[in-house]
């Protein structure tokens, strides 16, 4: 190994508890493990190490929603998301909890350094407070009427209709998502952690220079806002570790979260008898990367180096977010069937196509990422399939029968194959720099070259004269030269393939090994590799996915929530609605309303007044005239505008996307929809 070694200390968020891992966090755990791999194949001294976490509100609720305790909740769940990990060849050294004691004792002492470094402060607030379930409510635990819209049914951080955002107390009519109750105002004492402090700190940081570009971005626009005072409180009930020295007081998640990497890694060191304050002491030498998602960066790049700063903990080397994940160009859909769980995915496709196609498509940036299924499939099809194992397939077979297994003692084409082994500083460079997606193209490229050269020189048709023999095993010899390099490249993202070819060649990869040729060497049988992508086997896992979904109960964290079918309800209740071709005869703005449009039906014969919310989306000069379905014997409802008497049928994630239902020419008014 040409550079020294490094000592590198990798993490990737830590999944919450209370769900199963889908495909979308798989993207970060896929990243982090191909690097960590690549590190590992350098020979370095990489660990990478996770945990789940734990704590917190939504966890409590759920393990009382199933009836058990949030210690046994975890623990199932711990051992489910390892599964999935380990299936997708995620190669943790280390997987452990932020409920632990090594996770209490790490929190009590940051907590306590903190403190005595004067960076907590307390503070009276006024919060939510569920009378019936006696608990206070976080802002996503509470619904009611916007402030600013006044539109129904939203949460208590933002409006999901106009966009605003608000405390929860500024929401109207709120009632508690816990138990319905109406939640009433209560004060409590928190502890604030002085966040504001290390303005000029977390500033030196963001401009050390080795930050990604959007996140300095993120950065400098918080800065403008400007920092804020953190809580870091929780009040009983909470499920999560008490504060030392507040009984009743409880640290809220995201303070024991993040010291979850630190204390996995204390637990490793103590297996391995590796130094924890080697990694972690103020001056540390070694290297610490989290692999985080876009969504959690405030966490990871303000609240995190402050903490440990102001406990005397060195800060990480750098922070790497990724984008988000969609599926077939959209937010994955429970309706759709792209919301797709690990599991699912592991019934009926190998993982390994996934790290491929992720690689494929990975760059050191933070966009997001769309999962098109169509493409997946072509791509991990011809890559994969048709261009690095077809090397294989193609040269395998002619050194098996006709030479025993042996490769040639010589090298036929030096330039070509110099062409495959200097190629493996830039393709190291680009794992380095996370630039996987130009690793891949650089690697296909290769193939191409591979593809051509064997198709030129036709093993096949040499095979046939028997003067060409020597000819033939030349030629399929180089075949499987290039091909080995190619697998030693791709080992850091298909390691199970990688691994079935080194039996295959009688071989043991190391990054280095790329620059050796195996002249004269015996190799194995070979069998085929790796099957192409079944595109049955998608549709299925697309139908698994849509069952799991109608299966599973709406989840505890209304953040998860992506519309879940309801209940379902017996042929008679469906009958009971009155579906009637409606003509709209007139359509208007509502004063004061921002967004609902004043209806005036015609139902052949007699006319409905109907609000219906769809203004964001429609003219009302467009509507008028056109047919549309209508509840016909809705109740009618009072509402701030008048009485609404009906309700039109439409469909759409909301704003410009709402979609009223536009029977076919030849309906008219007031004829009965079935
Ligand atoms: N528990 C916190 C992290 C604490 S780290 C100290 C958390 N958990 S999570 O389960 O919601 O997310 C785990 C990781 O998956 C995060 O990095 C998150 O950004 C990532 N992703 C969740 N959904 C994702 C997609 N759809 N696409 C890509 N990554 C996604 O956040
Ligand atoms: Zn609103």
């Amino acid at each position: 190994m040409a550079d020294t070694k490094r000592q590198i200390l990798v993490t990737n968020a830590l999944p919450y508890a209370n769900g199963p891992i889908h495909i979308g966090h798989m993207l970060g755990y896929i990243q982090a493990d191909i690097w960590v791999r690549y590190q590992k194949m350098r020979g370095h001294d990489c660990h990478f190490v996770c945990a789940d976490d734990a704590h917190g509100t939504p966890i409590m609720l759920k393990s009382q929603q199933l009836g058990i305790t949030p210690e046994a909740m975890i623990a199932q769940m711990s051992d489910a998301h390892q599964a999935d990990f380990a299936e997708f060849g995620v190669s943790f050294d280390h997987y452990h909890s932020t409920h632990s004691e090594e996770n209490r004792e790490l929190a009590s002492l940051i907590y306590t350094r903190l403190r005595d470094n004067g960076h907590i402060q307390t503070r009276t607030i006024e919060q939510l407070f569920d009378p019936e379930r006696e608990m206070f409510l976080p802002d996503r635990f509470v619904k009611g009427t916007c402030p600013d819209c006044g539109a129904e049914d939203q949460y208590g951080d933002n409006c999901d209709v106009c966009g605003a955002t608000y405390g929860p107390t500024d929401l109207k009519n709120p009632v508690s998502a816990v138990s319905g109750a109406t939640p009433v105002l209560r004060e409590s004492e928190h502890y604030f952690f002085d966040l504001p402090a290390f303005g000029d700190m977390l500033k030196a940081w963001t401009r050390s220079g080795s930050l990604q570009d959007e996140m300095a971005n993120k950065l400098n626009e918080w800065f403008e806002q400007g920092l804020q005072q953190w809580d870091i409180s929780r009040d009983a009930p909470y499920f999560g570790f008490e504060i030392p020295d507040a009984p009743g007081k409880y640290f809220y998640v995201w303070l024991d979260a993040p010291i979850g990497y630190m204390s996995s890694f204390k637990a490793y060191c103590a297996k391995n008898g590796l130094n924890f304050d080697d990694y972690w002491q103020e001056d540390s030498k070694a290297e610490v990367y989290h692999f985080i998602g876009k969504d959690i960066i405030y966490f990871h790049s303000l609240f995190w180096p402050a903490m440990l700063k102001g406990a005397q903990f060195r800060q990480p080397t750098n922070v790497w977010a990724h984008g988000f994940i969609t599926v077939n160009g959209t937010k994955m859909s429970k309706s759709k069937g792209t919301f797709i769980m690990a599991r699912t995915y592991l019934d009926h496709l190998n993982p390994e196509y996934l790290r491929y196609y992720f690689a494929a498509k990975l760059t050191s940036r933070i966009d997001d990422l769309d999962l098109n299924l169509t493409d997946f499939a072509q791509r991990v099809n011809s890559d994969l399939v048709g261009k690095v194992v077809n090397i294989a397939s193609r040269c395998a077979g002619f050194i098996a029968k006709k030479f025993d297994g042996k490769l040639s003692d010589t090298v036929a084409e030096p330039e070509l194959l110099k062409q495959f082994t200097d190629a493996a500083d830039s393709i190291a460079e680009s794992f380095e720099k996370r630039e996987f997606s130009r690793a891949m193209r650089d690697i296909m490229t290769l193939a191409d070259r591979a593809n051509e050269y064997i198709a030129i020189k036709e093993p096949w048709q040499l095979a046939k004269d028997e003067t060409k023999q020597q000819e033939v095993q030349d030629v399929c010899s180089m075949g499987i030269h290039m091909f080995r390099a190619l697998m030693i490249y791709l080992t850091p993202v298909v390691p199970e393939l990688s691994k079935q070819a080194q039996e295959f060649l009688n071989d043991d990869f190391t990054w280095d090994s790329a620059k050796q040729v195996l002249t004269g060497h015996k190799i194995s049988k070979f069998k085929a590799l790796l099957q192409r992508v079944p595109m049955e086997k998608i549709e299925a896992m697309i139908e698994d996915s849509k069952e799991a979904m109608q299966a599973q109960q709406a989840p505890a964290n209304p953040h998860m929530a992506d519309d879940p079918i309801s209940e379902e309800i017996e042929f008679n209740d469906f009958a009971k609605v009155d579906l009637r071709v409606a003509k709209i005869a007139n359509a208007e703005h509502v004063e004061g309303a921002d967004k609902l449009l004043k209806l005036t039906l015609d139902l052949g014969g007699e006319t409905r007044q109907v609000f219906a919310g769809i203004k964001s989306a429609y003219n009302p000069e467009d509507l008028i005239g056109q047919h549309t379905v209508m509840v016909a014997n809705l109740k009618p409802r009072k509402m701030r505008f008048g009485m609404s008497e009906g309700m039109v049928l439409a469909a759409g994630p909301g704003g410009k996307e709402i979609y009223i239902m536009n029977p076919h020419d030849g309906a008219e008014p007031g004829m009965r929809v079935s």
